[in-house]
């Protein structure tokens, strides 16, 4: 395996054929390759749905060899990417070079791709607005935004939106299944299972995954998946709050040792685990809003810079507390009752 080479880049759809899920968008876009022209567009949703892979994707398809030449991408969130937009610069900036030569390879138009225009002011987008009239004929914009709410009304209505929600579970998977067999890795069912979930829709997550754990091992089971992760075997996180519950104070604090210091697991990641957790452990509506309380307090202090170990030991003594209280509560209204 060439460590170097990161799959996002590797694997990145380079045909509209390569590209799981998105059929509507896929089919809008094949639309316009046909046609042969395009208005400008508005891809927005999440990150690592596919945005710049179609805006790459399409403009393969439009212009063949000439690609590379007839597409320019631009990152309004750094400094430069701001500069090139605004005011003055733009006229004498990077997109007035690219627009003002001619496209290549008999093709009419251009297209400059803004990643995360959601980043620029007001001031900056209205500068962009501009810069998008100035050079309408020969060039098309794509404004790629998590946030579509925080772009200027005159951009929003000269594009055509299209919505990128998260990848499905199928897509997801189909997508890690391609990659595992495109480098000749075994990978069971539940470390799959596993990457899907955790992903939440969002491919380039699952692929960073599933290569941190390919360099781990090319058997990947869910073990691996959690080492390479840094993330805690969730089964381990429910025993412990279990064992915290049922009065197992010391078992509890081994685990979170052991996840602690031999894992080299993060205070934080651990609290969101936690977190996730807390509403699998069967607690009455009291006992439950009573420990989310306390996870949020636990958080809020780690991430003021509290120690880790004492905030999280606490955390357990209190869940303790209450898997105590809960006992008893349920022993009276047993005795009741008889
Ligand atoms: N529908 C898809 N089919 C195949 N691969 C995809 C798809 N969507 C995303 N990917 C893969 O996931 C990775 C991230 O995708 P991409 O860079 O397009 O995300 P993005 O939507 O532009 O995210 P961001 O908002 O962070 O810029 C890439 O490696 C790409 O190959
Ligand atoms: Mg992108």
């Amino acid at each position: 395996m060439d460590e170097t080479e990161l799959w996002v880049e590797k694997y990145r759809p380079k045909t509209f054929d390569d590209i799981v899920g998105r059929d509507p968008i896929v089919s809008r876009l094949r639309s316009y390759v046909q046609s042969r022209n395009l208005p400008h567009l508005l891809f927005a949703g999440p990150a690592g749905t596919g945005k710049t892979t179609c805006s790459i994707v399409l403009a393969r398809e439009l212009f063949g060899e000439y690609w590379r030449e007839n597409f320019m991408e631009l990152n309004a969130s750094d400094e430069r990417g701001i500069a090139i937009v605004k005011g003055d610069a733009a006229h004498h900036g990077k997109i007035k070079t690219f627009a003002r030569t001619a496209p290549f390879g008999g093709a009419t138009f251009k297209i400059i791709f803004l990643d995360e225009s959601d980043s620029l002011t007001s001031d900056a987008q209205s500068a962009l607005r501009r810069t998008m009239e100035m050079y309408s004929k020969t060039c098309r914009f794509i404004f790629s935004a998590n946030f579509p709410g925080k772009l200027i009304d005159p951009i929003q209505s000269r594009c055509a939106v299209f919505q990128f929600s998260p990848l499905q579970d199928a897509d997801v998977e189909k997508y890690i299944l391609r990659i595992s067999q495109a480098e000749g890795l075994k990978i069971d069912r539940d470390a799959l299972y596993y990457i899907v979930k955790n992903s939440h829709g969002d491919l380039r997550k699952a692929t960073n995954t599933l290569q941190a754990s390919a360099f781990l091992s090319s058997d990947i089971s869910q073990n691996t998946v959690y080492q390479a992760s840094s993330s805690a075997d969730p089964r381990e996180v429910s025993e412990m709050l279990l064992n915290a519950m049922g009065g197992y104070f010391q078992r509890a604090i081994g685990t979170l040792d052991e996840m602690l210091f031999d894992k080299g697991l993060s205070s934080t990641d651990l609290i969101t685990q936690i977190h996730r957790k807390v509403f699998d452990l069967g607690l009455s509506d009291d006992a439950l809003l009573d420990v989310i309380t306390r996870v949020g307090e636990t958080e809020f202090r780690i991430v003021q810079g509290a120690n880790d170990r004492i905030q999280l030991e606490s955390l357990l003594a209190q869940v303790g507390i209450i898997g105590k209280r809960e006992k008893e509560k349920a022993k009276t209204s047993r005795q009741r009752t008889l």
